[in-house]
C-alpha cells in the first residue's frame, strides 16, 4: 500500500503529465496537475499567460498553486518543470509527499517535443539549447528528489512499474535512490 501522495518532478518533455495521468489510474490516487490548475486559475493557458503576462507572473501563480495543495492526500502530483526553481515550492512539496525525479535525455526532450508548441521555454530551441538549460536545473531536481527514474526509452506503463517500485520498497531495473545520480 502506498503511504505517501507521489509528486512528479523533472524537466518539460520528461513524461509527467502522462505518468501522473497513469500512476492515479493504476493507484486510485487523485491526478492533480499544477498548469492545469494555473490554468483553471488564471483563464489562460500557459502560453497565453508567458506572452501577456511574462514568466515571473506565471511563477507566482505556480507558487499558489503548489501551495493550495497542501493537505491533499492520496494524490498523484504533476509539476511543472520549473517548479523547483523556487525553493518555497520544494519545501512544500516535500510536505506532501514523495518526490519522483523523472530523467530524460536532451535529445529525447526535444524529439518528445518537437512537434508541441505549448512550452514557450522551447520555442525554437534545439537538443543543444535544452541541454544547457537542463545543466541548470540538474543539481535542483537532484537535491529535490527522493527518488529518480530514468524515462528514455521506454513506454509509460514501464515507468509507473518502476516509481511503485521504488515507493513500495520493490525496485528494479534502471531506478535508484536519487542521491548524486547524473543522465
Ligand atoms: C516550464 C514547464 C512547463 C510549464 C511552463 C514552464 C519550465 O510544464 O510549467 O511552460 O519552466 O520548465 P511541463 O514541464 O509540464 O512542460
Amino acid at each position: 500500500m502506498l503511504q505517501h501522495n507521489i509528486v512528479l518532478i523533472g524537466f518539460m518533455g520528461s513524461g509527467k503529465t502522462s505518468l501522473g495521468r497513469h500512476l492515479a489510474k493504476i493507484t486510485g490516487f487523485d491526478c492533480y496537475d499544477l498548469d492545469d490548475i494555473i490554468q483553471r486559475m488564471t483563464g489562460q493557458t500557459v502560453p497565453e499567460l508567458f506572452a501577456s503576462r511574462g514568466e515571473a507572473y506565471f511563477r507566482d501563480r505556480e507558487r499558489e498553486a503548489v501551495a493550495s495543495l497542501q493537505g491533499v492526500e492520496r494524490a498523484v502530483i504533476s509539476c511543472g518543470g520549473g517548479v523547483v526553481l523556487a525553493k518555497a515550492n520544494v519545501d512544500n512539496l516535500r510536505r506532501c509527499g514523495k518526490l519522483v525525479w523523472l530523467k530524460a535525455k536532451p535529445q529525447t526532450i526535444y524529439e518528445r517535443l518537437r512537434q508541441h508548441s505549448d512550452r514557450p521555454l522551447l520555442k525554437g530551441k534545439g537538443p543543444e539549447d535544452i541541454a544547457a538549460m537542463l545543466a541548470t536545473r540538474q543539481s535542483l531536481y537532484d537535491s529535490a528528489a527522493d527518488y529518480a527514474v530514468v524515462t528514455d526509452g521506454k513506454p509509460v506503463a514501464a515507468v509507473g512499474a518502476d516509481i511503485l517500485g521504488l515507493l513500495t520498497g520493490r525496485a528494479g531495473g534502471e531506478t535508484y535512490q536519487a542521491a548524486g545520480c547524473s543522465l
